[in-house]
């Protein structure tokens, strides 16, 4: 998945206006995103742990479908999905996960590879030790016959220590993460992906499709409000490492979609005209003045294509659920 954000402020010696260090990346990000005149935040910093404790709730929500359906591929078509790979029995090859989370999705597949008589060993890469550690614990258990090594860090520098391993790669990137990125952006991403593999290596990319805005737009406003304070708690946690006096009271949840743009937004609306300090510097909003808070991109044939040229990288067949509401594409590098 593209990463979340690095921990600048474990290299960073300045203090921060309460007490501990200051994160000097997620501070020029905040200042930089509020002083554009449509204010904007980056969802990348929604991670702490209190943002990933709402998440992992978001994914359990009736109205967000996304986890459910790429699980549907995973534990229902699993044979189904080792056949689109169309990977070599006769080969050794290296299965890596960008961001591989609670790893429930891939468990499926490394038991059915297994199973099917293919031999590789699983390296799932993540900036987050403690993620990793319930991983391979979880996979010990589960999977014992699996040689599992995992790689701590950013992503692009782990996968450039294997680069030199003539083992074949398969890379998979999955959860619709990179549908938290611009077009550019991903671009860039599957750019950078690509340098790092070697020809006929391949990516199994998961993301949600392009559908109607009854679908989607509830998976951003739930009625229980989740997605409401995982937006919101992005605020307490500027007032908390940067010193800002946010009153989360004061912002309300919006979220955006049109089917035929295939893009959801989420902002946080300002009720009533108000000034917010950051690190000493104040920032004035007007009644009704958005920050926009994050992209969720949709994406279909046409799109994945567009972000792939010039990128060395090409759709070799892709995979859809029952209800075909989402799909893993595999992807090729020429
Ligand atoms: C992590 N990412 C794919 C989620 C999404 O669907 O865009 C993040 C999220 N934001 C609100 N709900 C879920």
């Amino acid at each position: 998945m593209p990463q979340k954000e690095t921990h600048a402020a474990e290299d960073s010696n300045d203090l921060k206006p309460g007490s501990g260090i200051l994160n000097k990346a997620f501070l020029s990000d905040v200042l930089e995103g509020l002083h554009h005149p449509q204010k904007t935040l980056p969802s990348k910093y929604f991670y702490d742990d209190k943002g990933s404790e709402l998440f992992r709730s978001i994914m359990a929500l009736p109205e967000y479908y996304l986890t459910r359906a790429e699980m549907d591929i995973f534990r229902n078509k699993t044979t189904e999905l080792i056949a689109t790979l169309s990977l070599d029995k006769s080969k050794d090859y290296n299965l890596v996960e960008l961001g591989p989370g609670d790893g429930t999705k891939t468990e499926h597949l490394l038991k059915e590879l297994l199973a099917q008589g293919y031999t590789y060993d699983y390296l799932p890469i993540d900036i987050s030790q403690h993620a990793l550690n319930g991983l391979v614990n979880m996979l010990a258990e589960t999977v014992p016959a699996l040689t599992v090594k995992p790689l701590q860090g950013d992503y692009f520098i782990k996968l450039g220590t294997i680069r030199s391993d003539q083992r074949p790669k398969v890379v998979l990137v999955l959860g619709s993460n990179i549908g938290n990125l611009s077009d550019q952006e991903a671009a860039a991403f599957i750019d950078q992906l690509s340098a790092n593999l070697n020809p006929g290596d391949k990516i199994l990319l998961g993301v949600d499709l392009v559908k109607p805005q009854a679908i989607v737009l509830p998976a951003y406003s739930d009625a229980q409000g989740v997605t409401a304070a995982f937006n919101l708690n992005l605020l307490d946690r500027i007032n908390r490492e940067l010193g800002g006096n946010f009153d989360r009271s004061q912002f309300e949840h919006l979220a955006t979609y049109e089917e035929s743009e295939g893009v959801a937004r989420s902002y946080l609306v300002s009720k009533t005209e108000q000034t917010v300090t950051i690190y000493g510097q104040a920032f004035h909003f007007d009644a009704g003045e958005s920050i926009h808070m994050e992209i969720s991109r949709k994406y279909n044939d046409t799109v994945i294509n567009e972000i792939l040229s010039n990128t060395g990288i090409h759709i070799q067949s892709r995979i859809m659920d029952s209800r075909q509401f989402f799909a893993d594409y595999v992807l090729v590098r020429s």
